[in-house]
């Protein structure tokens, strides 16, 4: 097994919380994540010997969840909202001006590994679209305009930390609805942000 002690240690943790040990099999992906950004082969070959299935049934669920990335992505990670309350706020222009600004197609990643784009389905901000993600960190309300400025905004500052909250107030527009906490933790990777796999941080 290549994952180091402490790596084995979280997993055997999380194997624990199930009846069965191939039902910790979610969060053993997203430990994988984690660690490199994407679920290596490695990675699939250590859940298997860990959970004891085949390589190619670990396989088959880190291929069906999109949000399991197979590959590497760039340090930020931009998920526009392509589903139907956002087609009809003007995604399409949203997803034109990111890749524009880019030069990618759907699921590039450009070759300085700043920008991976991805067109999703709903994101869940229906009543804020058109919305997108920056490291599955949430803005609503977009504009073309504010597109464009949030893009150049990360590839100037190119900041370690992305924060939803910050966003919005940067970039946003009319959101779902106002969360009754401001939470300032953001994610730390292009993975999404969950405090048990340390890939949230608040920005100093
Ligand atoms: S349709 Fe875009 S967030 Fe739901």
């Amino acid at each position: 097994m290549s994952w180091n002690d402490s790596m084995i240690k979280q997993a055997k943790k999380i194997i624990k919380m199930y009846p069965q040990k191939r039902s910790a099999i979610g969060p053993l992906l997203h430990l994988a994540q984690s660690k490199d950004g994407y679920i290596s082969d490695d990675s699939t070959a250590v859940i298997s010997e860990l959970v004891g299935i085949t390589e190619v049934q670990v396989k088959s669920v880190s291929t069906f969840y999109s949000m399991y990335k197979q590959e590497p992505t760039g340090k930020y990670l931009l998920s526009v909202c392509k589903s139907i309350s956002c087609e009809i706020n003007n995604s399409k222009e949203i997803i034109d001006v990111v890749k524009d600004f880019t030069g990618l197609n759907n699921n590039e990643t450009d070759e300085n590994d700043l920008f991976t784009f991805e067109a999703v389905e709903c994101i869940g901000a229906c009543g804020g679209a058109p919305a997108m993600q920056i490291n599955y960190e949430t803005v609503e309300g977009l504009s073309s305009e504010n597109t464009i400025k949030l893009c150049e905004w990360l590839k100037k500052e190119q900041p370690d930390v992305i924060i939803a909250e910050e966003m919005q107030d940067n970039f946003g527009g009319t959101k779902s609805f106002d969360w009754a906490i401001k939470d300032q933790s953001g994610t730390t990777g292009s993975v999404p942000g969950f405090q048990t796999f340390n890939t949230t941080k608040e920005k100093k």
